[in-house]
């Protein structure tokens, strides 16, 4: 849709005073959030110190994201290759979402958030399966944003898998590979349902994917911020939408 839009200093005045969802505002963004570890460091204090102060730095960007009509939040929570770690930390990492889902669900149900997850959850603890299983269930019928946690996620597993997927449905005459096309391949992937992110945020430093929706991002704008994880704030989150907001999306066309 294109609109004319009044210039306005900030992208929270904007908001403010215009309620409506153009293309200006990103209907989906992804977020690695990184730096954890290194937040701990600074401060003296052990690297799952870092993961548990995530927590809240997670609530604030969820009610930013509400606040602004953004349609999905895709959160990277953990990796395939983040197994690699020294076991303590993995267990840490992986009780938080039920960390997390215990202190806020009230508060999302409330805000109308749907929990989603994408990932390979069955290699997850019970205890993580069953907390987000239960968020998801809880929250089904919501219809405001969408939070969606990559678990135990990995792009080329993911890829492989829906390979893997179509392979075995060619076979047993499911799909003829006439009908494989892009969009058929994105129906084999977990965000079949979700629209491909208008903006990734990578927060701690670092300029690159680390396995992350190499499909799904194709086209999609990238804003880093050198903050560690736990102090990014709505302030940061605005900045990101600010500069989205003065970019232009090509596609390859003019
Ligand atoms: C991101 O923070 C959280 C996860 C990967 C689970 P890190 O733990 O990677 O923090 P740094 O990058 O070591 O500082
Ligand atoms: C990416 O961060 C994964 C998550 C934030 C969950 P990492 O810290 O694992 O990435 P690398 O190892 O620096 O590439
Ligand atoms: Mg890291």
């Amino acid at each position: 849709m294109v609109m004319k839009i009044p210039f306005f200093n900030s992208y929270k005045q904007m908001n403010e005073a215009t309620q409506f969802h153009d293309d200006h505002v990103p209907e989906h963004i992804a977020i690695i959030m990184d730096g954890n570890g290194r937040w701990a460091k600074k401060r003296g204090l052990p690297r799952v110190a870092g993961h548990k102060e995530g927590i809240s730095a997670v609530i604030k960007i969820v009610k930013a994201a509400v606040k602004c009509n953004v349609k999905v939040l895709t959160l990277y929570t953990f990796s395939t290759e983040n197994w690699k770690r020294p076991k303590s930390e993995v267990d840490t990492i992986l009780r938080l979402p039920k960390e997390f889902l215990h202190l806020y669900l009230p508060e999302l149900i409330s805000n109308n958030v749907r929990i989603e997850a994408i990932g390979d959850m069955e290699n997850l603890p019970s205890h993580t399966q069953e907390a987000i299983q239960y968020a998801i269930n809880r929250t089904r019928d919501n219809d405001g944003l969408v939070l969606n946690f990559a678990l135990n996620y990995g792009s080329r597993h993911e890829l492989l898998n829906a390979m893997k997927a179509m392979l075995k449905d060619m076979n047993e005459a499911k799909l003829s590979p006439d009908e494989l096309d892009e969009q058929m391949v994105s129906r084999y992937l977990y965000t079949s349902n979700l629209p491909e992110p208008d903006l990734l945020i990578r927060t701690g430093g670092e300029r690159r994917l680390s396995n992350f929706l190499l499909w799904q991002l194709a086209y999609t704008e990238f804003w880093f911020s050198d903050v560690f994880w736990p102090d990014f704030s709505e302030k940061e989150f605005m900045e990101a939408l600010e500069d989205y907001r003065q970019r232009k999306r090509r596609y390859g066309g003019l």
